[in-house]
Parts: structure tokens; sequence; C-alpha cells
């Protein structure tokens, strides 16, 4: 079977295709898609299920979406589906962080949690698959590996940010990687 990913990320498309042993997954780029999918839903999910729908219904194919935001408690689920644009459309990282720790600096709550969701359209029926890490921001940036918010992010039992961890122990207690392990057992399952 093969199964289109909604990503032209190899690493990201690597990382899946490792873990599925008789489905051959394609990227964008391999349906001969390079147009930008638009993502203008106002819920992740949303954003998930309108980039997967527009790849069946444009290039009859099946396949899967996924959609990734932050959520601070204090600021009301902000920067949430907007995280990539928290702070203008160039999607700066570092105004996205310097933004969100601006807004939370006048708050004492720092809880926060990031929220992956999946969307699945295979023969016809569509699946979702949500993972969520729930955890903490800090002012002070620390570390180096990973993107976007992981500098100020520190899942809770740990003491140590996203960007402080290796890839391999983020992908054990994150968002992403609880919602892909999610997708994964479920096509494996699959006759
Ligand atoms: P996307 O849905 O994977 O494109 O993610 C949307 C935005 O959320 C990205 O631009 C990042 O800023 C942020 N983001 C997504 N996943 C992570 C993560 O695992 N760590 C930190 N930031 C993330």
């Amino acid at each position: 079977m093969k199964l289109v990913f909604a990503t032209n990320n190899s690493n990201k498309l690597k990382e899946v295709q490792a873990m599925l042993s008789d489905i051959q997954l394609l990227k964008l780029t391999d349906i001969n898609c390079t147009e930008d999918i638009p993502e203008t839903s106002t819920t992740i999910a949303g954003n998930a299920i309108q980039k997967i729908n527009y790849l069946t219904t444009n290039y009859k194919v099946d396949g899967f979406a996924d959609d990734t935001g932050l959520e601070v408690e204090a600021l009301n689920g902000e920067p949430g589906v907007y995280s990539a644009r928290y702070a203008g459309e160039d999607k700066s990282t570092i105004a996205n962080m310097n933004l969100l720790l601006e807004k939370l600096s006048v708050h004492n709550n720092k809880k926060a949690r990031f929220i992956t969701v999946i969307a699945l359209n295979l023969n016809g029926e569509q699946h979702v698959f949500e993972g969520i890490c729930e955890g903490k921001i800090i002012h002070q940036q620390r570390g180096n590996k990973g993107f976007g918010y992981d500098p100020i992010f520190i899942p809770n039992g740990f003491d140590k940010t996203f960007a402080e961890m290796t890839l391999e122990e983020k992908a054990q207690i994150s968002h992403r990687g609880k919602a892909v392990r999610k997708l994964i057992c479920f096509l494996n399952q699959l006759d």
C-alpha cells in the first residue's frame, strides 16, 4: 500500500517510514504537488483535515497530514493554531518566542501544552489521531537542539527543555511522537 504524507520534510518522512513495514510513504513532490496547500482553519485539527482533504480532492490519493500548535493556558490557548505565524507572516522563530515571553511575563501561570493532530484519509474514511505533551514555559531560552518553541518549553516530569533533549528523547514524550505512534498502531493493524 502507498500513502501520501503531506510534507516535504524528508526527516519527518524518514522517521515515520522507519516505523511502517508494509506501507510506502510518498511526499508531496512525489505526487507533483508543489503549490502551498491552504491552512485557513481556526483549529489545529481543522488544518490537518483541510490539508489532507485538499490532497484527496485534488490528487485523488489516500494519505495523512499533520498540524501542531503550542497552547499557553494564561494566554487563553495562544498561540495555538497560529504558532508558526504568531509574530508575523515571516514565521520567525525568535520573534515568535519573544512575543510569547513578553505576553506571558505578566502572568504567574506558565502552564502550556503542545498538540499535534494527524488526519488520515483512507479508503473513503477519515481517522484523526491526537498527541498532547503538557509542560511549562520558561523565560530563559535553553538548549540548541530541536526547533520552534523548543528552547522555552519544559515537558512535565523533566528539568530539560525540548531543545536540550536528543531527537530520540523528545520523540518518546512529545506531542508529535504520541500522535505518530497512534497512527502507526492503526496502520499496522490493517490487513
Ligand atoms: P507545524 O504544524 O509542524 O508546521 O508547526 C507549527 C508551528 O508550531 C511551527 O512553526 C513551530 O513554530 C511550532 N512547533 C511545531 N512543533 C513543534 C515542536 O515540536 N517544538 C517546538 N515548536 C514546534
